[in-house]
């Protein structure tokens, strides 16, 4: 069986920086399965399919081949063989792979290509659902948090390092909607798997973390 990490935890804790560095230190791969959402996302958009319409974004869905490679730049996402890497980053492109992330069909055909992807290699995976449902039985698993004013911060200097004008209220407040989006969906909410190893980030550093999260899957890994 495959050596599996599974990370989960709310926007902004830093799960996607601190998971892509436990896996470059333990020389596995890190699937980032929000890029997965955010493709469909993109995909909708772009073909002019409204993804607050369940019916036609499951249609969507079922016809399109998502898939991903590990390349030295970290995880290039693909549909139907175009790399959308570069596009599933803007702020639209978040808010469709939020709605369309609500659909139980859509997420049955997620879970389904991570899982394969998983029982063949060694990955780190992370995400809203994988210690509760993609990975139940992942070697290690992590609900990675922090308080929404330190996610909020953090968001915060990030984007104002990239000249973005929002105020720290203003993300503080977006970042506690988008909360409550995920944790209160009736479809697979955020929630901590009950073996799940609680990591609060709220007073750590990116490397504090970064070490924990390596200490928790080396013990384990080795036994
Ligand atoms: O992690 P992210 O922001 O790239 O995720 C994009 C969206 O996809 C986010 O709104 C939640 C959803 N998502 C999900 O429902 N389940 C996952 N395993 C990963 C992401």
């Amino acid at each position: 069986m495959a050596f599996n990490i599974a990370i989960d935890g709310p926007v902004g804790a830093g799960k996607s920086s601190v998971a892509e560095e436990v896996a470059r230190r333990l020389g596995i791969l890190h699937l980032d399965t929000g890029a997965m959402y955010r493709a469909l996302g993109l995909t909708a958009l772009r073909r002019g399919v409204d993804p607050a319409l369940e019916e036609e974004v499951l249609g969507l869905c079922r016809s399109l081949h998502i898939t991903v490679s590990h390349e030295a730049d970290g995880q290039h996402t693909f549909v139907d063989g175009e790399d959308v890497t570069g596009l599933i980053r803007t702020p639209e492109v978040s808010m469709a792979a939020s709605t369309v992330s609500r659909y139980d069909g859509v997420r049955k055909e997620m879970v389904r290509l991570q899982q394969r992807m998983a029982a063949e290699t060694d990955m780190l995976v992370d995400g809203r659902d994988i210690c509760t449902t993609v990975l139940p039985e992942a070697t290690v698993k992590i609900f990675l948090t922090a308080s929404a004013e330190k996610r909020a911060w953090r968001r915060f200097l990030e984007m104002r390092e990239k000249g973005l004008p929002d105020s720290y209220e203003q993300v503080l407040e977006e970042l506690k909607k988008r909360d409550d989006q995920d944790m209160n969906r009736k479809v697979e909410p955020l929630r901590r798997a009950e073996d799940a190893v609680l990591l609060d980030s709220s007073d750590l550093s990116f490397e504090e973390v970064v070490e924990r999260v390596q200490a928790i899957a080396e013990e384990k890994r080795h036994g």
